[in-house]
């Protein structure tokens, strides 16, 4: 990794103390730190992260597939800055401030179809949770007080909040937490890797259709998706996939929910999924990238028609968030939105999606990589022990690839990214929006030469042997 050689500071190791004492991270095994150090991330420059020892890495993850238009947009802060001295904050319950209704309308503005109705969150569970409650709110208002069951898709994740977890379809996330909110079904993700020649992929549709019949269309009000699955490796739909959900949460008025909380703001090259994939959702759930992370916010985006009901006479959604729409990361989104605007960054992600995809394809060679999939600036290789049959690890063997080499190795040389078995191995790469070639190249010089050890460490067949490694 590229190094300032800067020596580490007392200051640093406060850090450190301080950090493995009082800090407790999000989804970490925080007993890994007992004698390792925690990675403690202080300065970002575009596509690139500093550490405190002054060791920089490309961060290969927009850091939690968010960080979009890269670090260190003290421009977009700035704009945050200057609200503040106008209003601070003042809450959206019964009030509006003018950031929360420029970004609705802009929001609204970008959406598809007759999206224009705007309801702020704080973040991607927050947003699936108002989604989920708002479902069950528009079938009672309508009539159909028993819709209250979602479709959701086997390994996606959907957030960390209790209802948002009925619907997230990993078990290992779910179990720990259960009984929680009940409704949640799953049915089969669009994983074409293993399917057998002749599989018809519109089934994975049809198993929607099937699901809800099975569940009784009476007891259903939504199917929430991703355009593109994230958890178990970049899941693409199927040519015609989302036409046909459509059409079959037209045919038993079940709310189709297109859960972009990922796939939104440039990910995939468009603003939206639904415009990479061409269908209308009745609502989008965003998060992430609207402020290219540099405040917390979120949005569900519904349809004039969804909402509808809820403008009426004595009628509201009771429903809401102290700090949603707050007026800074209101106006900071809408200050990422005119840099996404102005700097062409949906249109520089359709430019370089290809050069990405080739370089991540040309790693196929590697006996490691089985598969190479995804879209836009979010792809995924998914790594197998046996290319011909296909054939994935046993648990251990992942946690030895993954925690035990992968991970730390693929960091130590300088790159973030996501080694993950919430679904079968996947190495998961969502660069900033601003990446291009000379990135890609540095994302494939750390790949290669780890995936290369790492199929050498799992004695895999076609291993090539280390260069410049005797025989005894
Ligand atoms: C598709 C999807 N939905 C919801 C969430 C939850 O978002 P947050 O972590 O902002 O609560 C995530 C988080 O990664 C996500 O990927």
């Amino acid at each position: 990794m590229a190094t300032t050689g800067q020596p580490t500071t007392d200051a640093t190791a406060t850090l450190q103390d301080l950090a493995k004492r009082h800090l407790w991270m999000a989804f970490t095994r925080m007993g890994a730190y007992a004698d390792a150090e925690v990675p403690v991330i202080v300065r970002g420059d575009g596509c690139y992260v500093w550490d405190e020892h002054g060791n920089r890495y490309l961060d290969g993850l927009s850091s939690l597939f968010c960080a979009n238009l890269g670090h260190g947009r003290a421009d977009i802060a700035r704009a945050g800055a200057e609200q503040a001295e106008r209003i601070d904050y003042f809450s959206t319950w019964s009030y509006a401030h003018p950031p929360a209704i420029e970004l609705a309308a802009k929001l609204a503005s970008l959406a598809p179809g007759d999206l224009n109705r705007v309801f702020f969150t704080s973040g991607g569970s927050e947003s699936v949770e108002s989604a989920l409650k708002l479902a069950r709110a528009y079938h009672k208002l309508t009539g159909h007080p028993n819709k209250t069951k979602v479709v959701a898709r086997e390994i996606a994740y959907h957030g960390a909040s209790l209802g948002a977890l009925s619907a997230t379809g990993i078990p290992a996330l779910r179990t720990p937490f259960e009984p929680f909110t009940p409704g949640g079904v799953h049915v089969p993700s669009t994983n074409l890797y293993r399917r057998a020649d002749g599989f018809d992929p519109l089934s994975l549709a049809e198993a929607v259709r099937d699901r809800i019949l099975f569940e009784g269309p009476e007891t259903v009000g939504a199917v929430i998706m991703e355009p593109v699955q994230n958890a178990g490796g970049c899941f693409t739909p199927p040519d015609g996939y989302f036409q046909r959900i459509r059409e079959i949460c037209d045919e038993f008025d079940v709310l189709m929910i297109s859960d972009d909380v990922i796939c939104s703001f440039g990910r995939l090259g468009t603003w939206f999924g639904a415009q990479r994939y061409d269908y209308v959702p009745d609502v989008i759930t965003t998060a992430k990238g609207i402020t290219g992370a540099i405040a917390p916010l979120g949005a569900l985006i519904v349809s004039d028609r969804v909402a509808a009901p809820f403008m009426e006479g004595t009628e509201m959604f009771l429903h809401g968030f102290t700090f949603a729409g707050h007026p800074i990361c209101a106006t900071v989104a809408l200050a990422a939105i005119d840099a996404y605007e102005r700097e062409g960054i949906l249109e520089h992600v359709r430019a370089n999606e290809a050069p990405f995809r080739a370089m991540l394809e040309s790693l196929r060679d590697i006996p490691i990589v089985g598969d190479v999939r995804g879209a836009g600036y979010f792809q995924a290789i998914e790594l197998v022990k046996d290319r011909d049959t296909k054939e994935t690890f046993d648990d251990d063997e992942a946690e030895t690839l993954l925690r035990g080499f992968l991970s730390g190795e693929l960091f130590r040389r300088g790159l973030v990214c996501r080694a993950d078995d919430r679904g079968d191995p996947v190495i998961q790469l969502s660069p900033p929006l601003i990446a291009g070639p000379e990135q890609f190249a540095e994302i494939e010089a750390v790949l290669r030469p780890v995936l290369e050890e790492a199929t050498r460490r799992m004695h895999l067949r076609g291993a090539v042997p280390r260069v410049g490694v005797r025989r005894a």
